[in-house]
């Protein structure tokens, strides 16, 4: 496995496998890898001749008060987990690597980055989208992966690839979750003990909401309602919002029918962790 840091280096060795008539795969990663990012790999692994994860904590789509210079990085134990999973190439930029003195492009849409994270986070999907489609040039792929937690990033995705056209197949994959439920995120390790224990709120609540729509619940407003009850009982959480939308175009719904997202982020102390559930 190869560990490079260069644009141009790794640009070359996917043009040559390429020509050679391998298959590529890219999974992008901001690092500080976990069970998550692995299933991803090794799915990577299972569907492809070649590889590549790129590694990089990408200060774009942080906010100016975001947790761009805390957000965890560990390149050796990250290595460890990339052979494990029998990556062949690791990306893994400075950021003037990627971001010249004179950078001034970006890539954005409107609607789908709108609501949910993006309302919250205003910048954060334009820089998603630019990384995105840097890495997408950088390592001509055949497939890219990506996690059903970050369901808004992955519709942007599937949204920008089609209206753009990349030559790249978008597969989102599964939630990877904690024995008692919690999604797997490099974020959980701001969590303190108490707050960790409570962080299961988020599933719980969502757990919930999928019981009274299998029992027959339709109306978007009650499934929500039943969402925020739930958070409400814990003392720590706090939400930031609780959506049903149309899982396609990121927009509210009042009845639950088609492609449904329903997707909540809750603060747990300082921490903001995001949970979903998707129906087709
Ligand atoms: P990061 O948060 O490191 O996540 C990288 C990929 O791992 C994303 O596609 C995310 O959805 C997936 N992932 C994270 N936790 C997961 C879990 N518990 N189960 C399944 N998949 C999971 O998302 C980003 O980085 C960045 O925004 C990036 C796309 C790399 C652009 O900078």
């Amino acid at each position: 496995m190869i560990i490079s840091g260069s644009i141009e280096e790794t640009r070359k060795q996917v043009k040559e496998w390429k020509a050679q008539g391998l298959s590529v795969a890219l999974v992008p990663t901001m690092g500080y890898l976990h069970e998550g990012h692995k299933s991803l790999m090794e799915r990577a692994r299972k569907e492809n001749d070649k590889v590549v994860v790129s590694i990089f904590v990408n200060p774009m789509q942080f906010g100016p008060n975001e947790d761009y210079e805390a957000y965890p990085r560990d390149l050796d134990r990250d290595s460890g987990i990339c052979e494990d999973a029998g990556v062949d190439w690791i990306f893994h930029p400075e950021v003037e690597e990627m971001y010249g003195p004179d950078f001034s492009g970006y890539v954005d849409m409107h609607t789908l980055p709108e609501k949910l994270c993006g309302a919250s986070r205003p910048v954060h999907f334009r820089g998603v989208q630019t990384v995105v489609s840097k890495l997408f040039h950088i390592v001509p792929a055949d497939r890219a992966y990506f996690g059903q937690k970050d369901a808004q990033q992955l519709a942007i995705i599937r949204r920008m690839v089609m209206d753009l056209n990349f030559d790249i197949e978008i597969i989102g994959c599964p939630i990877i979750r904690e024995e008692d439920g919690l999604a797997k995120s490099s974020r959980n390790t701001y969590l303190s003990e108490d707050e960790r224990r409570q962080a299961v709120i988020l599933n719980q609540s969502l757990e919930e909401a999928m019981k009274a729509i299998e029992a027959g619940e339709k109306d978007a407003s009650k499934v929500k309602a039943i969402i925020e009850k739930k958070i409400g009982t814990c003392s720590l959480a706090k939400i930031d919002y609780v959506e049903v939308v149309n899982f396609d175009n990121i927009q509210p719904i009042e009845t639950i029918e088609g492609n449904v997202l329903i997707a909540i982020a809750v603060y747990i102390g300082t921490t903001r962790l995001i949970d979903n559930r998707i129906i087709m």
